[in-house]
């Protein structure tokens, strides 16, 4: 059985809905957040729909530059922009997710390590909370493709850093303060360890990080490990495809597993 589908029947057996869950924060946060369409913008869906749709209806082929991890779908560096939207970018259903995460907690400055087309950048930056994007990708072709992308559909609040992140994050984190780290680049252990501690220099008490893939490989579920059980992080929140890191030192720490 592949490394994956074992993962997620280990989650599905340990996993939760609102229900049994003690702390107010967490259970307003899968109630009124996470389980609650009502606080989408129609107009909002529309455009995240449309920034997707162009992607997938692009045939065009680029040479991208690999880092990291590498795929466990792509065998080339010659791709088609539709299949990078569609193997590589997150889904509609999480793009909304973060549309929504934004929305709740009023986020209002966001980092994204990791644009690749731009579709997770569209969840972040459509709220009218978000004020600023800072998103950060090597790839000069994929960034090339974002940036169009995100004019055309006028993210007039994103900023695109393009170069390695070793390179880029230490200056981009001494310069702005973040509210919400979406993590999505380099899925190995030391590279997710690494920037999370360079990110974690700059906490506050209602910063968030969330972590893409965290079952994705046993590295990322060590890594993950590894992040719940650092001094600095209270409470955490498991969906299988991302986790949820919490700092509110008013929280007791505890982590759950919620289904969405
Ligand atoms: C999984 S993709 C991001 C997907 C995107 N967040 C989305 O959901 O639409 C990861 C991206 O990170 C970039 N990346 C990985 N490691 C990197 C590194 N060390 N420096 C710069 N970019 C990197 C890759 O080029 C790739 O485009």
């Amino acid at each position: 059985m592949n490394f994956q589908v074992w993962a997620y029947l280990k989650f599905i057996f340990s996993s939760n809905n609102q229900h049994g869950i003690h702390s107010p924060f967490v259970y307003h946060f899968i109630t009124q957040c996470l389980y609650n369409n009502s606080i989408n913008n129609p107009a909002k869906i529309k455009v995240l729909k449309a920034y997707r749709r162009d992607l997938l209806n692009n045939d065009t082929i680029i040479n991208v530059t690999d880092f990291g991890a590498g795929s466990k779908v792509f065998k080339s560096n010659e791709r088609r922009i539709s299949a990078i939207a569609k193997n590589a970018g997150i889904t509609l259903k999480n793009t909304i997710l973060l549309y929504k995460i934004c929305t709740y907690f009023k986020v209002s400055r966001v980092l994204e390590i990791g644009t690749s087309l731009g579709l997770s950048t569209s969840g972040l930056s459509i709220s009218d909370s978000v004020s600023k994007v800072i998103t950060l990708e090597g790839c000069p072709k994929t960034s090339g493709v974002a940036k169009q992308q995100l004019n055309k559909h006028q993210f007039n609040n994103v900023n695109l850093e393009v170069g390695e992140f070793n390179q880029i994050m230490p200056k981009v984190l001494k310069n702005n303060q973040f509210d919400l780290i979406y993590f999505d680049g380099n899925h190995t252990k030391s590279a997710t360890i690494e920037y999370f501690n360079l990110c974690k220099s700059q906490i506050k008490n209602e910063s968030i990080f969330i972590f893409d893939d965290i079952h994705w490989s046993s590295e990322m579920e060590s890594a993950w490990q590894h992040i719940k059980n650092d001094k600095a992080v209270s409470v955490t929140v498991d969906t299988f495809k991302w986790g949820i890191v919490f700092f509110r030192s008013e929280q007791p720490k505890q982590h759950f597993k919620i289904r969405v």
